[in-house]
């Protein structure tokens, strides 16, 4: 079977199980959750919400370095962390060494635990000017890059990539030593290469290789499709991953952390979260973001999470609208509290 070979083999792992893990010195438990950096869903309220329900280490969606050095506005509103989301990493992006040492500068400020550099994004705008998983065609590069980095601060740099560019140019085992050898204190690893963008099925045994290279000794966490606690023991157990960042499980389920952990101690599912949670995260969530960003575009920028929140309720749809056209807090307060008393009867599923 082709897990067990991954474990029997993996003698790097095979004594770490119970091990603590640790990025540089916090101590992130045995099997760390983290949650993944995503645009536009991974800022305060829900990194909150996560954190809340058992995310070990969150993290920001990715900041650019040229809008940081630039002061926009939109950049620097990304940098706000709070107390209660700690250990936190702030994420960046860009390929230009010079920018990239005056955004570390500029991050440090606003006190993160941990500074992550995002390797991995596909988009065309973004990889065009060699950022994210454009860097992967300059490995030379994106050792500089992280080995400067690295001796501009006293915060632990980590970085965030995927397996490579296209399947045919895959060397992570190499760029993953590379990078610990110049001070990167912790690898997360998306399962697909650049090419691939979000199709097909992450892979995860390159990810295995890097944490069976026996000269690794800085945590590898794994990141791909964990959707289902079962996929994270397999993760653990099979695979011999470190910890498992989750991105897309988590958007509208801020529980899925605790689901997880509750599965591996247990081995069983807990109960489905009930309706009055739900309207309870998705209130709070809202009322974070106004604190955070004001009324108007906090309605505006909560939206996006209504439907995951409500996800299987039948014939949502009126009250949906109404969640995502409402333009006063009010009134999407006043929504929540109907969808409270339409669907008290409502059963959701695991
Ligand atoms: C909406 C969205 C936004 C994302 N933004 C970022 C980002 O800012 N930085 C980053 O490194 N990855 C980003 N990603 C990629 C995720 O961090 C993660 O690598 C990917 O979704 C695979 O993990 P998953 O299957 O658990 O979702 C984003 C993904 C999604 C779905």
């Amino acid at each position: 079977m082709v897990f067990g070979y991954f474990r029997e083999k993996n003698s790097n792992f095979a004594n770490q199980i119970n091990d603590v893990v640790k990025i540089d010195n916090i101590e992130l438990g045995e099997f760390p959750l983290l949650l993944a950096p995503m645009e536009d869903v991974s800022d305060p309220p829900f990194r909150a919400l996560c954190k809340e329900q058992g995310a070990d280490v969150v993290y920001t969606e990715f900041v650019s370095s040229e809008g940081l050095i630039r002061n926009a506005a939109k950049s620097v509103m990304k940098l706000d962390i709070y107390e209660k989301e700690r250990p936190v990493g702030i994420q960046i992006f860009g390929a230009n060494l010079d920018s990239m040492l005056q955004t570390i500068d500029i991050v440090e400020k606003s006190n993160p635990d941990i500074i992550d550099i995002n390797f991995g994004c596909p988009v065309k705008k973004v990889v065009s000017k060699g950022a994210g998983a454009g860097i992967l065609k300059d490995v030379c590069l994106m050792e500089k890059l992280t080995a400067e980095m690295v001796k501009r601060t006293k915060l632990p740099i980590t970085v965030k990539t995927r397996l490579g560019w296209d399947h045919e140019s895959i060397k992570i085992v190499e760029v993953a030593e590379r990078l610990q050898d110049v001070g990167c204190k912790a690898i997360a690893i998306h399962g697909r290469t650049r090419a691939q963008m979000y199709k097909g099925q992450a892979d995860w045994k390159p990810i295995a290789a890097v944490k069976n290279n026996p000269r690794m000794h800085i945590p590898v966490f794994g990141n791909g499709d964990v959707d289902s606690p079962e996929k994270a023991v397999e993760m653990r157990d099979n695979y011999g991953l470190d910890g498992a960042m989750i991105g897309r499980a988590s958007i509208g389920n801020p529980w899925f952390f605790k689901q997880v952990k509750h599965f591996f101690e247990t081995g069983e599912y807990l109960p489905p979260i009930s309706l009055e949670e739900r309207v309870e995260a998705a209130r709070r969530h809202l009322q974070m973001s106004i604190d955070w960003k004001g009324p108007v575009l906090g309605v505006f920028e909560t939206r996006r999470h209504y439907t995951n929140y409500f996800k299987g309720i039948p014939h949502f749809k009126e009250y949906r609208t109404k969640m995502v056209t409402s333009d006063k807090p009010e009134d999407v307060f006043a929504t929540f509290d109907e969808v409270l008393e339409k669907f008290a009867d409502f059963q959701f599923s695991h």
